[in-house]
């Protein structure tokens, strides 16, 4: 059975594009592919009215609690989030998230039904000591199953230096290899780091590249549009 491919847009720490529900068809899933939003905190109640799918970019596994500033998996499941990223690299970077948390966070998202989408990556430093597939050995260890992957070499997020199809390919295989044999085939792995409308394609043609985790180019409707029309062109190919 092919994998769908899912097209995810983070906006991060930025508000929603304006009149959004002019332009929603770019962010609504359709027959050929998937479509999730993850939206700053305070656009999740619109993206859910509009009726988007909508994700949390974070939550903390703890279900509540004295930790301020912080928002919890179960808070974010009680207001309708079906999705949460887990370990974004800029997490990892800013709120120094260890591996170990993130196995948490995915693990607390499983049993509230929600799906995790864990976000591995190796820095520029680590690519260039050829330590690449070290760095994905150790992020992949200890992950539970049933997880959505995302591959996002930290050097090609938000620097319009995307990752090759081809280097991509090599590490979303290397990525597929580690997963356990019966669920090699139906994991999705995503891509991410500087996909836009131009290149999209070319790395969704590739056989282990599942979809996309878009930041910059999700901020525009009709570039999003674009990566969401080539995911479903590589559908109706199928
Ligand atoms: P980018 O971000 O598309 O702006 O490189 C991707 C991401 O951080 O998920």
């Amino acid at each position: 059975m092919p994998r769908i491919p899912l097209i995810a847009a983070n906006w991060k720490m930025n508000p929603a594009p304006e009149s959004l529900e002019d332009c929603i068809d770019s962010y609504i899933p359709n027959e050929h592919a998937d479509v999730v939003v993850f939206p700053c905190l305070v656009d999740i109640p619109l993206c859910l009215e509009l009726g988007m799918v909508t994700g949390a970019q974070y939550g903390r596994a703890e279900n509540y609690g004295a930790f301020t500033g912080d928002i919890s998996l179960q808070i974010m499941s009680e207001i309708g989030c079906t999705w949460v990223l887990c370990g974004h690299s800029e997490r990892r970077r800013y709120h120094l998230e260890t591996d170990a948390d993130i196995i948490k966070q995915a693990e607390k998202a499983l049993e509230l039904g929600m799906q995790p989408i864990v976000c591995i990556g190796e820095t520029q430093e680590e690519r260039q000591a050829g330590a690449e597939q070290v760095v994905i050995r150790r992020q992949m260890s200890d992950l539970p199953e049933g997880i959505t992957l995302a591959y996002e070499p930290v050097w090609a997020i938000g620097t319009g230096q995307t990752a090759t199809p081809a280097q991509a390919q090599d590490m979303h295989a290397f990525i597929r290899s580690l997963l356990p044999a019966d669920a090699r085939d139906g994991t999705r792995i995503l891509y991410g780091g500087s996909v836009n409308g131009q290149n999209a394609e070319s790395l969704l043609l590739q056989p282990d590249i599942d979809g996309a985790l878009v930041g910059g180019a999700a901020l525009k409707p009709d570039e999003f549009g674009k990566i969401v029309q080539a995911a479903v062109r590589m559908t109706e190919r199928l």
